[in-house]
């Protein structure tokens, strides 16, 4: 029996281009228990891709990650997941095998959730994964592939089948992308099809949304990614939430301001001095407060920590103020 979501029931999200050591530092202290890697290509690691194995490495501080692979070929996915085990001893979690990306230059080579349409292929990868490590192996996959075509129960249950520990379900089809807004009744029908535990995700934004999720699906963990964009708050929130705790007040602008300065200087350890990955963060930090469209151009400029610092500092002087932010 899978018991880890018993004591670490609130993940950071694996998200391409944005969960990386310096933002899954950040979330962590804010309360994630655990937080995932970005995708990791299976093909990228069996060529020893600098850039891919780079995904790999662990912040300062940080004990463990769940590492996710994609791909589609059972083989190299069995090895690399081998790779990784042998790599990273007990800093992995587990191994997560993503079938929900829906990009298109994921799903044309038959990866992510184009797995979803393929349920022997789905199969056959899990139980190859699950022979080649000792760690638990999960599946992060979505409602289904086809707009109002449900097969996530059914598929959950294969995935159980072939020996995947828990899953993680998206509640949107892959046809939708990121439209309309998720359904999480079924991450309550996946949690009624199978016996491991079920991670729900989609649409948790705040921490009154964890408890909504928890109490509506039975849901064993909630996974939280674009509601932590710019806001790594939302996890003290959602964990004081689902603790029956009263939430902390929403961060001022100094606050936030504070965190992005933290985050540039994060990435900065890691990349050097060219920081470009920042300036989506910076733009969702000051999401909403005055200033922030006129200094969109401006941090579309940014290149190192002090270029954003500089912005920083104008729009503070802006804003002149630290009430809420009212996030
Ligand atoms: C920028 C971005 C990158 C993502 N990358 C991944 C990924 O690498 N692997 C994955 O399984 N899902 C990925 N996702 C999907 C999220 O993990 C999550 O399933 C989805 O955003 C729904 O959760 P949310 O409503 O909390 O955002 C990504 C989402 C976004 C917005």
């Amino acid at each position: 029996m899978f018991d880890f979501f018993q004591s670490h029931n609130l993940l950071l999200a694996p998200m391409a281009g944005v969960s990386d050591e310096a933002f899954r530092t950040l979330c962590r202290e804010q309360g994630a228990d655990l937080t995932y890697t970005e995708m990791v290509s299976a093909k990228g690691l069996s060529y020893a891709n600098e850039k891919t194995r780079h995904l790999l490495h662990l912040a300062e501080g940080e004990d463990q990650v769940a590492v996710q692979l994609f791909g589609h070929e059972p083989d190299t996915m069995a090895a690399q997941a081998a790779w990784i085990e042998d790599e990273m001893g007990d800093s992995l979690a587990y191994l997560d095998i993503n079938m929900g990306c829906p990009a298109r230059k994921i799903v044309s080579k038959g990866d992510g959730s184009a797995l979803m349409k393929e349920p022997e292929l789905a199969a056959a990868i899990v139980r190859a994964v699950r022979a080649a490590v000792a760690h638990p192996v999960t599946v992060k996959f979505r409602r289904g592939w086809a707009e109002g075509e449900e097969s996530a129960p059914a598929f959950a249950q294969r995935m159980e089948e072939a020996g995947a520990c828990a899953v993680a379900v998206h509640g949107r089809f892959a046809e939708q992308l990121y439209r309309g807004s998720a359904d999480w009744g079924v991450i309550a029908r996946v949690k009624e099809a199978v016996s491991v535990p079920v991670v729900g995700n989609g649409d948790v934004r705040c921490g009154a949304d964890a408890v909504a999720m928890v109490e509506r699906t039975g849901c064993d963990a909630v996974m939280i990614a674009r509601g932590a964009e710019g806001n790594p708050w939302v996890f003290a929130q959602a964990k004081a939430a689902l603790a029956g705790e009263m939430e902390p007040p929403l961060p001022t602008v100094e606050e936030r301001i504070a965190m992005a300065r933290r985050h540039a200087r994060l990435l900065a350890q890691r990349e050097g001095k060219n920081i470009v990955r920042m300036r989506k963060h910076a733009m969702w930090y000051m999401a909403g407060l005055p200033g922030a469209a006129a200094a969109r151009g401006k941090i579309n400029a940014c290149v190192s920590v002090e270029d954003f610092d500089a912005v920083f500092d104008e729009l503070l002087e802006y804003v002149g103020s630290s009430a809420p932010s009212g996030r």
